[in-house]
C-alpha cells in the first residue's frame, strides 16, 4: 500500500503588522470591537510590490528546507488561493516558474478558507494513485489588495490578513509510520452568496465595471451570522466524522488545528468537541483569517514551536465560503 505523510511545513508571512488601532483610524471600528467579536488583535499585510505568488515561494522554500528537497525532487504542485496574482493563469505555475522546477504539473484548487484541506486530500490521492512521489501543497493569500478598508466595508475588512503555508508530501510504504490517514469534504452552494466576492463575474457583460468597483462588489460580501452559525455546527460535525470512521474519539487527538477564521468561533467548536485549550491550535490573534493560508501557516507554527511532534494525531479542519468545510485526519 502506499500513503503519504507529512515531510515538511514551512510558512511565511510579510512584515507590515497592522493593529487594530491602525484599522480605526481608517473605518469606524475600535479595538475592542473587533477583539470581543473575533479575538483578533493584528493582521499582516502585504508590501503594495508583493504578490500572492511571492509569499508562496517564501512559504514553499521554507517547507523545502524543513523537508531537505530541492525544486528538482518535486513531482508536482497544488496551489490553493482566492486571491490570485491573475483572473487567470492560477497561480501554481508561477509558483512552478519561480521555484525553477522541471515542467511539472501544477493545479489550482479555489474553496476559500476550506481551500487548504481540498489541496491536501489531492495531493494525497495522487500521491496513493501512484502518479507522484513528492508533492508541494501550498496555501498563499493576499486578502489586504481586495479589502474595503473604509467603514462600508468594515464587517469583513477587520477580520482578514495576508500570509502563506505549505506542506511538502511524500509517498511512503509504511502504514505504522506517519501518514495522511482520511479526509471528508462537504460543500453547500445554496449558500454562495452568504460569503462572496461578486466581480469580476462572468453573469456579466464586461465581466467588471466601474460601478460594480463603486459598489464593493470587488471586495467581500458577508452574512456574518449565518456564517457564524454554519461554521459552528459544521466544525464540530465533521471533526466527529472523520474520527469515528477512523476509529477515534476527541480524546485522541493530539492537536485540532482548525481554519484561524475567528476566536470565537474555534472557542466553541473546542467546548462542543470537549476539548482542552491546549488541543487546540489557535494563532488567528496574531494573523487573522488567512483563508487558504490559515492550516498551513499555523500547521507550520505548531511544529516549530514542537506543539505538534511526529507520532502526533493531527485533525485539520475547515469551514468558509462556498459554504465548504471538511476536515483531514494525519499521523504526524
Ligand atoms: N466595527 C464596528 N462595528 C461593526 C464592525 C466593525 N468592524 N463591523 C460591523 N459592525 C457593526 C454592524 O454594522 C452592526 O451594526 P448595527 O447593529 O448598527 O447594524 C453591528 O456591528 C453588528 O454587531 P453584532 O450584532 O454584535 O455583530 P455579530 O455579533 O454578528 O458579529 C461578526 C459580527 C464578528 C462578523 C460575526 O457575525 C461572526 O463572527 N461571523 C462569522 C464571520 C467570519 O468569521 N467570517 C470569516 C470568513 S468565513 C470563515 O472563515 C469561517
Amino acid at each position: 500500500m502506499r500513503y503519504s505523510r507529512i515531510a515538511g511545513t514551512g510558512s511565511y508571512v510579510p512584515d507590515r503588522v497592522v493593529t487594530n488601532d491602525e484599522l480605526a483610524k481608517l473605518m469606524d471600528t475600535s479595538d475592542e470591537w473587533i477583539r470581543e467579536r473575533s479575538g483578533i488583535r493584528e493582521r499582516r499585510f502585504a508590501a503594495e510590490d508583493q504578490s500572492t505568488a511571492d509569499l508562496a515561494l517564501f512559504a514553499a522554500r521554507n517547507a523545502m528546507d524543513a523537508a531537505g528537497w530541492e525544486p528538482g525532487d518535486l513531482d508536482f504542485i497544488v496551489f490553493a488561493t482566492i486571491s490570485p496574482d491573475y483572473y487567470f493563469p492560477g497561480n501554481g505555475v508561477l509558483l512552478q516558474a519561480a521555484l525553477d522546477t522541471p515542467q511539472i504539473g501544477a493545479l489550482d484548487v479555489r474553496n476559500q478558507c476550506t481551500g487548504f484541506v481540498y489541496a491536501l486530500a489531492a495531493a494525497d490521492g495522487f500521491v496513493r494513485m501512484g502518479l507522484y512521489n513528492k508533492v508541494l501543497v501550498v496555501g498563499a493569500e493576499i486578502q489586504s489588495a481586495g479589502l474595503d478598508l473604509t467603514t462600508k466595508g468594515r464587517d469583513t475588512a477587520v477580520l482578514f490578513g495576508d500570509g502563506a503555508g505549505a506542506v511538502c508530501l511524500e509517498a511512503v510504504e509504511d502504514e505504522t509510520g506517519g501518514r495522511i490517514l482520511d479526509h471528508h469534504l462537504h460543500s453547500d452552494g445554496n449558500h454562495a452568496d452568504d460569503l462572496a466576492i461578486l466581480a469580476p463575474s462572468s453573469r456579466c457583460r464586461p465581466f467588471v465595471t466601474s460601478k460594480m468597483i463603486e459598489e464593493g462588489k470587488t471586495s467581500p460580501q458577508m452574512n456574518g451570522r449565518e456564517v457564524y452559525r454554519h461554521a459552528v455546527l459544521r466544525f464540530p460535525q465533521v471533526i466527529k466524522a472523520i474520527l469515528e470512521a477512523n476509529g477515534y474519539s476527541a480524546d485522541d487527538v493530539d492537536m485540532v488545528v482548525p481554519h484561524q477564521a475567528n476566536l470565537r468561533i474555534i472557542e466553541a467548536v473546542r467546548k462542543r468537541l470537549g476539548l482542552p485549550e491546549e488541543k487546540v491550535y489557535t494563532n488567528v490573534q496574531r494573523f487573522g483569517n488567512t483563508t487558504a493560508a490559515s492550516i498551513p501557516l499555523a500547521l507550520d507554527e505548531a511544529v516549530r514551536a514542537e506543539r505538534i511532534r511526529r507520532g502526533d494525531l493531527v485533525c485539520l479542519a475547515a469551514f468558509g465560503s462556498g459554504f465548504t468545510w471538511g476536515a483531514s485526519l494525519v499521523r504526524f
